[in-house]
């Protein structure tokens, strides 16, 4: 598929989608996240794509957020618009039911934090900045960060990051739990693609059960939610990745799954 600010390729069952806007640090404007929703849509059909990787091109930047140069005049009714389009995409991705992983490359502020805690996990370079800057420019986070912050690094940290616009590094990031795992630059994709290779070799059903059962379950009452978790774990039942899994551990031998 083509675009004008993403490059997207589909290997070995990965699809890696690069944010790719260099003259703008990758910053995202509304042409920019339509795009990211036909790319996060067309990820979710494929059948051939088992693990989704969002970075960003170039060292600088993996998003500097969204596009302020694009924000700057709109009415608050064109704001809104705006940020229902980051929300709609965001929530297609966070529910997808295949892994996303964010492997940030840089600079990752505002929007681009959000867009990476909406991956299901964040890998980081050792020289990826995060944060919500936001209220430096007289606004709130608009795509997910009041929200999706907190449930990740918890209420007190988050307002600190929020109410002070303050940039923390890919360290402190990795210290607090809003990043899995730090890594040199240079060995970034390298190790993310193996981690995503690892994944796409999963029995598909069970991780897509796991992703919405967590994804799902996380905002139910315990009781609702683990009985969503009973539901689908018994569904795996119905898989015969599940009896091949099964199978194969009985007979001391590596399974072979099929997605089926
Ligand atoms: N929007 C539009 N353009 C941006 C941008 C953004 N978010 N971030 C960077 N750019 C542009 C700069 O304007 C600059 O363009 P020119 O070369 O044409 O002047 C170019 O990218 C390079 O940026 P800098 O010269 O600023 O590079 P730097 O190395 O000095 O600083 C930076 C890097 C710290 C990331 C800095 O660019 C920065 O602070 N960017 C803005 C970060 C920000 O505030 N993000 C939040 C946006 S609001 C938001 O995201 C709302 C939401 O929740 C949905």
């Amino acid at each position: 598929m083509e675009f004008n600010n993403l490059i997207f390729k589909v290997e070995d069952g990965i699809a890696t989608i690069t944010f790719n806007r260099p003259k703008a640090l990758n910053a995202m404007n509304s042409e920019t996240m339509d795009e990211l929703k036909t790319a996060v849509k067309a990820c979710k059909d494929d059948k051939s794509v088992k693990t989704v990787i969002l970075t960003g091109s170039g060292d600088k930047a993996f998003v500097a957020g969204a596009d302020i140069a694009q924000m700057q005049n709109l009415r608050p009714q064109e704001a809104l618009a705006f940020m229902e389009l980051g929300h709609e995409t965001l929530r297609l991705m966070e529910t997808m039911p295949k892994p996303v992983i964010a492997a940030v490359n840089g600079f990752a502020l505002g929007g681009g934090t959000e867009i990476a805690l909406a991956c299901d996990m964040r890998f980081a370079s050792e020289k990826a900045m995060f944060g919500q800057p936001e209220i430096l420019i007289g606004l709130i986070p608009g795509w997910g960060g009041t929200q999706r912050l907190p449930r990740v690094i918890g209420m007190g940290l988050a307002k600190e990051l929020i109410m002070s616009g303050a940039q923390i590094s890919a360290q402190r990031a990795y210290e607090i739990g809003l990043v899995n795992k730090v890594f040199s630059p240079e060995s970034l994709m390298d190790e993310t693609t193996k981690f995503a290779k690892k994944l796409a070799g999963m029995p598909s059903f069970a991780i897509k059960m796991a992703k919405h059962s967590i994804n799902f379950g996380y905002d139910l009452a315990l009781d609702n939610a683990n009985r969503l978790e009973v539901e689908c774990c018994a569904q795996c039942f119905s898989t015969d990745d599940q009896k091949e899994g099964m199978k194969a551990f009985l007979e001391k031998r590596k399974p072979v799954y099929t997605g089926k």
